[in-house]
């Protein structure tokens, strides 16, 4: 059924690809970034048009980049050529797969700087760093934990290597079996301070800020937000799934396992804004709080509730694991094409791309200090790479492959691949072919503004 010959590696259990993808989806994305991003564009409007965007463009995307990488057999640039040859149509499409295996190192680039706060707030809850801080000190200990390049760039660094020391060694059975425990453990945790939150009061509001729709009340430019964010909490455009898809096995269900790890993920990211809101609610902080939302206030929540220091360190624990099992991901894409393109061993290709990964991610980390001025058009380097990977890279690159697969080719290829009935087949083109183009473009050419000239 695939074009190459000899057999690529698989996932071990028959679990194996769904851990990898939950392990990949479920991450910083949904526990740091999903919450302060709701808090900034003011709630429940933007929850609606996340939402809508995880199904309409999500979902549909997530299939196509499954049954591309499975029926590539290879890393996003080869996977992409080979489909799109098999077909008869030209190779220069694999510039899509160019694209996404950069976006990946882009996001992995910004990325361990905030996995690095993680692993910096585990260290500080083991310590006893934040023991008897206010809502005012807490505010103070995050700037001052980024203040100093040295600190900061020691945490990101240590985020980086482990990376590179997982990717180098390829252990997928490590992946499996860590994601195997650490995602529930992680629903455990969020119910804990979702409980806490109930019976300290701010609940309430949290769940009206969250989930009253009122209409009309997100920019365009919150609407582009929204769609870039289901991007990226689910991992899409940016090689990881798709280079994961390439492991998975032809019997295994492409549908089925796309919902598990999309409702896993929202669900993930819906408990974690339940988590925080009450918190930031109780004590009277505001909900935009930026990048720093979730370092400011949980800590707050582990001092009030009893066995705090406990839960606050086993939490930190799993948000750092969450964050390891996405962060492999991201260059999981990179790391394949070598060694499959350049002849070169697996580890080399991981410490390679680790060195460079080391250059990139130090200037995202100095943007919080030394480089805080050097800014471009208002945003300093680490904003710079989340919004070109959010904002364009993400849905462009998601945009040419829904295009790729529902107008340019065989559909044979797509009907094998996914082995839906046809009813099923039948509403999956309908979404790649008009749904979410058209999704994709009305909010994209809306927050460029030509459709208001
Ligand atoms: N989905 C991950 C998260 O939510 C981030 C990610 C983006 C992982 C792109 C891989 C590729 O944290
Ligand atoms: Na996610």
């Amino acid at each position: 059924m695939t074009t190459e010959q000899q057999p690529r590696v698989q996932w071990l259990g028959r679990w194996g690809f769904v851990l990898a993808a939950t392990g990949s989806a479920v991450g910083l994305g949904n526990i740091w970034k999903f919450p302060y991003m709701t808090g900034e564009y003011g709630g429940g409007a933007f929850v609606l048009v996340y939402l809508v965007c995880i199904l309409a463009v999500g979902v549909p995307v997530m299939m196509t980049e499954i049954a591309f990488g499975r029926r590539g057999r290879g890393s996003p640039i080869d996977a992409v050529r080979r489909v799109v040859t098999e077909s008869g149509r030209s190779s220069a499409w694999s510039i899509l797969g160019w694209m996404a295996m950069l976006c990946g190192f882009m996001i992995l680039s910004f990325y361990v700087v905030v996995a690095g706060w993680s692993f910096s707030y585990l260290w500080k809850m083991l310590s006893g760093g934040l023991n008897g801080s206010g809502v005012d000190d807490m505010v103070a200990i995050f700037v001052a934990n980024n203040e100093n390049p040295f600190n900061l760039g020691f945490w990101s660094t240590l985020v980086t290597l482990a990376t590179m020391l997982i990717v180098g060694k390829g252990v997928q059975a490590g992946i499996e079996k860590s994601v195997s425990w650490m995602m529930p453990g992680m629903v455990v945790m969020l119910l804990i301070l979702i409980g806490y939150g109930v019976f300290s009061g701010g609940f309430g509001e949290a769940w009206r800020f969250l989930f009253s729709f009122k209409t009309g009340s997100l920019s365009s430019e919150g609407m582009l937000a929204a769609l870039g964010h289901a991007f990226f909490t689910l991992s899409l455009a940016s090689g990881a799934i798709l280079t994961y898809g390439s492991y998975l096995p032809v019997r295994s269900s492409i549908a089925r396992t796309t919902f598990g790890v999309a409702i896993a993920d929202t669900l993930v990211a819906l408990m974690a804004g339940l988590a925080i809101f009450p918190v930031i609610f109780a004590n009277g902080m505001s909900p935009e709080g930026g990048p720093g939302l979730l370092f400011m206030s949980l800590p707050l929540a582990f001092q009030a509730m009893p066995l705090g220091t406990l839960f606050g360190i086993l939490f930190f624990v799993m948000l750092s694991m969450a964050a390891l099992t996405s962060s492999i991901s991201m260059v999981e894409a990179t790391v394949s094409w070598l060694v499959d393109n350049k002849g070169i061993t697996r580890r080399t290709a991981a410490w390679g791309t680790g060195i460079v990964l080391w250059l990139v991610s130090t200037l995202a980390m100095l943007s919080f200090n030394l480089g805080a001025d050097w800014t471009l058009a208002g945003r300093h380097f680490f904003d710079w790479l989340d919004y070109l990977t959010s904002r364009w890279m993400m849905p462009l690159g998601g945009l040419g492959m829904v295009l790729l697969a529902g107008f340019v080719l065989k559909s044979e290829s797509f009907r094998e691949e996914l082995g839906l009935a046809p009813y099923w087949h039948a509403l999956w083109l309908f979404m790649v072919r008009y749904v979410s183009p058209l999704g994709i473009l009305v909010i994209f050419v809306d927050a460029l503004g030509i459709a208001r000239l």
